[in-house]
C-alpha cells in the first residue's frame, strides 16, 4: 500500500525485556534495546497497528514505547509523525486502546495523524488464508488512510 519512493517495514517487539531503569543507571541495557531503539531510530515515521488488552495497550507496547523513550532525554520517538490503526475481532475496534496511545504520544512530543480515525472491527475476518487482506471497502479505507499518513509524514517530516 506504500506509494512511490516509500515503503513500509514491520519493526518486531519480540523479545524485549521489561523496561527497567536500572539498565540505564548501571550501563547495562539489554541487546535487543539497542537493536530496536537503532531500528525505530532509521524510520521516518510510525503507524502502531495495536489491538486491545483490558480496554488499553497490550503491555507488549506499551513496554516498547517506554524502551524507546529512554534514557532520559534520548527518546526515539522525538518528532516523529505518528499514525494509530487499532483493530479488534469485535466490534469496539480497540477505541480504548486507540485513545491511550494518544495520550503516551502526545507526551512523547509525536505529531500524530488525527484524521480519518483507523478503527477496525472483525479483524479476522479481513484476511483470506494465505494471510493477505482481502478486497473490499476496508482495504479501500485503508489505502486513503496510508495515503492520508503520507501526507502527514511529508508535511511533518523530521
Ligand atoms: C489479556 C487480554 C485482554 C483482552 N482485552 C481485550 C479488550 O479489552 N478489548 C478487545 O477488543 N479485545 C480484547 N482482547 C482480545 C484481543 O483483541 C484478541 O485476543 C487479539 O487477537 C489480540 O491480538 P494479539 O493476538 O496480536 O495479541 C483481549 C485479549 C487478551 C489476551
Amino acid at each position: 500500500m506504500a506509494p512511490e519512493g516509500f515503503e513500509f517495514k514491520l519493526i518486531s517487539l519480540n523479545n524485549l525485556p521489561v523496561y527497567n531503569q536500572d539498565f540505564d543507571d548501571n550501563h547495562e541495557v539489554p541487546e535487543a534495546y539497542t537493536v530496536f531503539s537503532k531500528e525505530m531510530s532509521a524510520v521516518d515515521g510510525v503507524i502502531f497497528i495495536t489491538p486491545e488488552y483490558n480496554r488499553s495497550v497490550p503491555g507488549v507496547l506499551k513496554n516498547a514505547i517506554d524502551v524507546g523513550s529512554r534514557p532520559y532525554g534520548k527518546s526515539i520517538w522525538n518528532a516523529k509523525p505518528a499514525a494509530i490503526f487499532s483493530n479488534s475481532p469485535g466490534n469496539l475496534s480497540a477505541f480504548g486502546a486507540n485513545h491511550h496511545l494518544h495520550q503516551s504520544l502526545v507526551f512523547l512530543n509525536m505529531p500524530t495523524m488525527q484524521q480519518p480515525e483507523v478503527y477496525l472491527p472483525k479483524v479476522h475476518e479481513l484476511f483470506d488464508e494465505s494471510g493477505a487482506l482481502k478486497d473490499g471497502s476496508t482495504k479501500e479505507f485503508l489505502q486513503k488512510a496510508v495515503d492520508a499518513y503520507i501526507t502527514w509524514l511529508k508535511k511533518n517530516a523530521l
